[in-house]
């Protein structure tokens, strides 16, 4: 008979609680870690030499009447688009003002479609950011809805153009107002006639490596003001996988998108043209055509292929395709959710909050000084009787808009992890040693008195071998 004593009883018992207790509390630590806790910090950082963004802006109506009239009434002579042939009546002309412009983004024609528009020549008067002149640092680009439109300070390939920090002055020149002072002559005497469009400017503040969501976000700015623009700058970053799931992939068909029109821009992944491009490929596969509002864009990924795209033909059977399409996918999330699982938030989200204020404008001295600039030596495009009745015109289309930062600090918010994984190891070596005083110490012991173990029975067995050689291989027959 085996006696055991009471207290190793006891000993067993608590040692077995223990362990389940310990196996209870690893059990948690791993599910906690596996989650992949995280939370978000808030820090103010100071930045001297912090980017100015990009600011994008387009004219309030994209289209010049003197200029696209006659392309237009020839094109609906063509192609037969008169309510009341071969009478061209105004209604024909606003009903098919779209038409030509899609027909010609069609045809790649992309030259004659920002002929057609508003250049900046022809309604900025000056530009300065910080004692720049900044005339012509503008990059052109086209939109849909508000056609052409140019970016100050815009992230090239080429990583040696310096953006423009804050802090950079301009030593030459004296200047009253730091940041990019801007003014117009809005010209909306020469605005096309379409419903659609009020009178003004859009304006729209973004991270320079950012393609311009003008569409989406732009502030619309009316003429006969000097507006101010005050800015504040933050960041908010994610961790990526396994923490938050975020994205920086950019697909062939944004690729392409960005350099339609101009292709020494640098633009990173963007959560919104990634589910635009992937809606519009979901109303190509019905329609067999897209619908850009938001940006033109000619390729598409159709089943994994980047194909070339047509745009449809405005108030057609396959336009209607697409709204119904559009509707189709907007509305059903699960639909959207399987067809663009790709289109994941960015890992990093830049936002320009701001502050706008106005003062009328432009006073009597300023009147007289842009007459005399603009009847002396510019390319903004008048009015023949402009020097008769200058106050009148400047009235209706002067426009200043100054963008300036608030301060040199930005915002942070940033995803940390809370539960990484020496926090993880440190619990795990916590609770194994509070429970049954296993660390990493003693299991290198036991390993090491197992060897020794391991070691003495191999030299007893050996030893015995030696005696009774049959004996030892009788044995190992036996096994077999
Ligand atoms: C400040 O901003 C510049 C970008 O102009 C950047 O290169 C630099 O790393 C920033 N400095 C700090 C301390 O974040
Ligand atoms: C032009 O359109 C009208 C109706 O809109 C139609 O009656 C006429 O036959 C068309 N002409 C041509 C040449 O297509
Ligand atoms: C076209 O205009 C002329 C003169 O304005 C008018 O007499 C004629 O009836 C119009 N034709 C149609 C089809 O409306
Ligand atoms: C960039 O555009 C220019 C002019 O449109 C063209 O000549 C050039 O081949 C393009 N480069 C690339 C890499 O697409
Ligand atoms: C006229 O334009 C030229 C070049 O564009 C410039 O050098 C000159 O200073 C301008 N003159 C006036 C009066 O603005
Ligand atoms: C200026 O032009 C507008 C529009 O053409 C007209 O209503 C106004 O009477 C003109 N004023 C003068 C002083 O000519």
């Amino acid at each position: 008979m085996v006696h055991i004593h009471p207290t190793l009883t006891i000993k067993y018992i608590l040692s077995i609680v223990a362990f389940g207790v310990m196996v209870y509390f690893i059990t948690s630590c791993i599910q906690t870690y596996l989650v992949y806790p995280t939370q978000t910090r808030v820090s103010i950082r100071l930045n001297r030499s912090q980017l100015f963004p990009a600011v994008t802006i387009c004219s309030g109506n994209p289209l010049r009447y003197d200029k696209y009239l006659i392309p237009l009434i020839s094109y609906i002579k063509t192609h037969n688009l008169s309510s009341s042939p071969p009478n061209i009546t105004q209604n024909d002309i606003y009903n098919s003002a779209f038409n030509l412009m899609i027909d010609l983004i069609n045809k790649n024609k992309f030259e004659e479609t920002f002929s057609y528009g508003f250049q900046l020549e022809d309604i900025l008067l000056d530009c300065t950011y910080n004692g720049y002149n900044c005339r012509s640092m503008w990059i052109k680009t086209l939109s849909p809805i508000l056609g052409n439109c140019y970016t100050f300070n815009r992230q090239t390939i080429d990583k040696n153009t310096n953006l423009f920090q804050i802090n950079q002055i301009n030593g030459n020149v004296q200047t009253l107002h730091n940041g990019l002072i801007m003014t117009f002559y809005l010209n909306i005497e020469l605005y096309f006639p379409i419903i659609e469009y009020g009178l003004g400017l859009t304006a729209i503040l973004h991270h320079p490596n950012e393609q311009p969501l003008i569409r989406y976000a732009g502030k619309r700015f009316s003429p006969g003001f000097e507006h101010t623009l005050v800015y504040e700058k933050s960041l908010t970053t994610y961790l990526g996988s396994p923490y938050t799931l975020c994205t920086q992939i950019i697909t062939d068909d944004m690729k392409a998108l960005y350099n339609l029109f101009d292709n020494n821009t640098e633009y990173v992944y963007s959560e919104t043209v990634c589910l635009e491009l992937c809606q519009q490929a979901f109303m190509y596969e019905q329609c067999e055509c897209i619908y850009p509002i938001y940006f033109y864009l000619n390729y598409l990924n159709i089943n994994g292929q980047l194909r070339r795209v047509r745009i449809c033909t405005p108030w057609t059977s396959e336009y209607r395709c697409t709204i119904e399409a559009r509707n189709r996918i907007a509305n059903n999330p699960n639909l959207l959710q399987t067809r663009c699982p790709h289109c994941q938030s960015q890992c990093i989200i830049h936002k320009y909050s701001s502050d706008l204020s106005s003062l009328k404008g432009p006073s009597d001295s300023q009147k007289n000084y842009y007459k005399k600039l603009i009847l002396s030596n510019s390319t903004i495009p008048i009015k023949s009787d402009f020097s008769m009745n200058s106050s009148y015109y400047l009235d209706r289309n002067y426009l200043k808009l100054s963008v300036i930062p608030l301060n040199s600090y930005e915002t942070i918010y940033e995803e940390k992890a809370t539960y990484i994984w020496s926090a993880f190891i440190s619990d795990l070596g916590g609770q194994s040693g509070l429970w049954l005083g296993i660390s990493a110490l003693s299991i290198f012991n036991l390993i090491e008195y197992l060897h020794r173990k391991s070691q003495i029975i191999r030299l007893k067995r050996k030893a015995m071998a030696q005696v009774h050689p049959c004996e030892t291989e009788s044995i190992s027959n036996n096994k077999y």
